[in-house]
């Protein structure tokens, strides 16, 4: 049976983490929802205020971390003792005010990836009881962090995330030519970090996988190599709470495996996604003339040149129900999605004594 995860001060009742879906396909009521059931909730920050009515096409900014509060109390207002959390990108241009806003709605956990968070604890000084979760993809990565952050903070994260790059969905932490060339060995990384926090911090941390979770099978096999839980966020998509519109979820149950592939996203970074549409996607930055607007990415080739495409708008026509011209993030199991369910049905199928099981 599947222990309790204690992140920091917090503990959830299941070793599961729902994964950051940025561009509100995790919002307030699927982080509510994942909350209510027992795992940890994440609020993406990433575009958060498209498709909220709080951003009136020149407030971009302010409209971020507005929407980011709202959602976060949404979220609260469905589960108001849930562990709820946020998941923030480095690579944000406002990733410091977003990290402010998540303390200032509540957050319990904030999870960072795409980028090193070497400063995040300068951030959240004052409130030690806000967990700190690095996403990594390696031991060299964790390093890093672990380093910076004893040296200059006296602190250690209250967990990491490793994420496989072979599986994930979303911006992937590795180079686009070593994905997929079986080298990345998931659980040994899990692994040789848990055993590096053991031997030079003398702690155990927690160490979560995230990357191409599914069932209970895979949830039972992660936990055997290592893991002290798993970040799911594909597995959450077809479900009512989702906050992705109805088109977003039906395009995951018509996907086929090999409809799942990787893009380069203007951030430098690979990304995995549906590609049925790739084509469209920068055709429609072509045919709308649309400079970037609204900055969101510190670094970004269509911000500095125009080159690839505006990723923050295509996530967000995708999120609004425009598949034929928007990025549809997903991991790769995302194929497997064969009907619409909801938080709890899935929580049932994987933690055998979850409530209603
Ligand atoms: C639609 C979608 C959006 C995502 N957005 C983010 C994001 O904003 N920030 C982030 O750190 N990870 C993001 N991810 C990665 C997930 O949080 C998660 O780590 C990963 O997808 C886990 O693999 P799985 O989808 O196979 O469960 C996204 C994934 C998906 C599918």
């Amino acid at each position: 049976m599947a222990q309790p995860l204690t992140i920091g001060k917090h503990t959830v009742r299941y070793p599961l983490i729902q994964g950051g879906m940025g561009v509100r396909i995790s919002a307030g009521r699927l982080a509510g929802h994942i909350a209510k059931s027992g795992g940890v909730g994440l609020v993406a920050a990433a575009g958060i205020a498209l498709n909220s009515g709080l951003y009136d096409g020149r407030n971009f900014f302010q409209a971020e971390t507005e929407a980011f509060k709202a959602e976060l109390r949404k979220a609260y207002e469905i589960a108001p003792d849930g562990i709820i959390g946020v998941n923030v990108m480095v690579a944000l241009s406002d990733f410091e005010p977003l990290v402010k806003a998540a303390i200032e709605g509540g957050a319990k956990v904030i999870v960072c990836g795409a980028g090193l968070p070497m400063g995040l604890p300068e951030l959240t000084a004052g409130y030690p009881d806000v967990a700190l979760v690095p996403i990594v993809s390696s031991l060299r990565a964790a390093q890093l962090i672990v380093r910076k952050w004893r040296k200059t903070y006296n602190r250690l994260p209250d967990a990491v995330v490793v994420e496989d790059p072979d599986t994930a969905g979303g911006h992937l932490g590795e180079k686009m030519e070593n994905i997929g060339t079986g080298e990345y060995d998931q659980y040994a990384t899990v692994r040789e970090i848990k055993t590096f926090f053991r031997d030079e911090c003398g702690a155990d941390i927690p160490v979560i996988a995230a990357g191409g979770v599914w069932d209970r099978a895979d949830l039972e096999y992660a936990l055997a190599q290592g893991a002290d839980g798993v970040q799911m966020a594909s597995r959450f998509v077809c479900t009512e709470e989702c906050d992705a519109s109805d088109e977003f979820k039906q395009h995951y149950l018509d996907c086929s495996k090999e409809d799942i592939g990787l893009i380069m996203s203007p951030a430098g970074l690979p990304g995995r996604a549906i590609l049925t549409n790739k084509d469209n996607i920068r055709q429609y930055d072509l045919d709308n003339h649309t400079p970037c607007r609204m900055g969101c990415l510190k670094k970004c080739s269509y911000k500095e040149s125009g080159e690839r495409f505006c990723i923050v708008t295509a996530l967000d026509r995708a999120q609004r129900g425009d598949v034929e011209t928007g990025l549809v993030f997903c991991g790769t199991n995302a194929w497997k999605a064969d009907r619409i369910s909801t938080v709890q049905a899935i929580f049932d199928e994987l933690f055998e004594d979850a409530p209603g099981a």
